[in-house]
């Protein structure tokens, strides 16, 4: 397999990816357990989001000239009210918290460890930056959830390993349209939680 590049884009640089990075955060997340029927529209709004802070940074992984993966990451402080409300609700100060999107990789390129490498330039950008800790949202669903496929692994043993920690008092709503729905709904998650010093 050619080899995949990975590239950090900080800010207003990442602007030419934006379209790419839509589209893939749409194709990857339609599969259990977000189930998100989504739109370029909000995409892209969600993505500027991003680009406008000067702290953010978005990860790239590249087969070639194809983008195939890509992961996020902004301070807590510019993230979306319903991420931050359940951490300031628990007595963190948002401040001190670098806050990661997501990590997006289309299956033909698991399994050779750029997961772990968008958890390098993340926290690294973090460190960098001064913050405390980095944490991340995870959709829960439950075990017999019927669109669960059969051989589905979740990444929990993953992101203890990364020295996570899961934070069950901190539980987001946030909504989305999911699949073979007519509007949008509530959604659950939780948030995970590590400190960098
Ligand atoms: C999350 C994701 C980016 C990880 O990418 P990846 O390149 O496969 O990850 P890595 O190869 O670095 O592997 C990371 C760990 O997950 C484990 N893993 C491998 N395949 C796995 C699978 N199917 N399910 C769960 N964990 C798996 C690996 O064993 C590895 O653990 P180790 O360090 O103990 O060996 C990718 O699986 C993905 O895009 N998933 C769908 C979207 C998603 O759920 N994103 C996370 C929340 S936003």
């Amino acid at each position: 397999m050619q080899e995949i590049a990975i590239s950090t884009h900080t800010g207003e640089t990442a602007r030419p990816f934006l379209k790419e990075v839509a589209r893939l955060r749409i194709a990857v997340f339609r599969d259990f357990p977000y189930l998100y029927d989504g739109s370029l529209g909000y995409e892209m709004d969600y993505l500027e989001e991003y680009i406008s802070s000067e702290k953010s940074l978005i990860v790239l992984a590249k087969h070639g000239a194809e983008i195939v993966g890509a992961s996020t990451g902004i301070p807590l402080a510019e993230a979306d009210e319903d991420f931050r409300k359940p951490i300031q609700a628990a007595g963190i100060d948002v401040r001190d918290v670098f806050y990661f999107g997501e990590s997006v990789l289309l299956p033909d390129f698991r399994g050779q460890g750029l997961g772990h490498k968008f958890f390098d330039e993340r926290e690294k950008r973090a460190a960098d930056l001064g913050f405390r800790s980095a944490g991340f949202f995870s959709v829960i669903r439950a075990d017999d959830h019927p669109l669960k496929p059969a051989h589905y692994r979740p990444h929990d043993a993953f992101w203890q390993k990364r020295g996570y920690a899961r934070q069950d008092t901190m539980i987001a709503r946030f909504p989305w349209k999911q699949l073979g729905e007519p509007q949008e709904t509530s959604h659950e998650l939780v948030f995970w939680l590590k400190e960098l010093s």
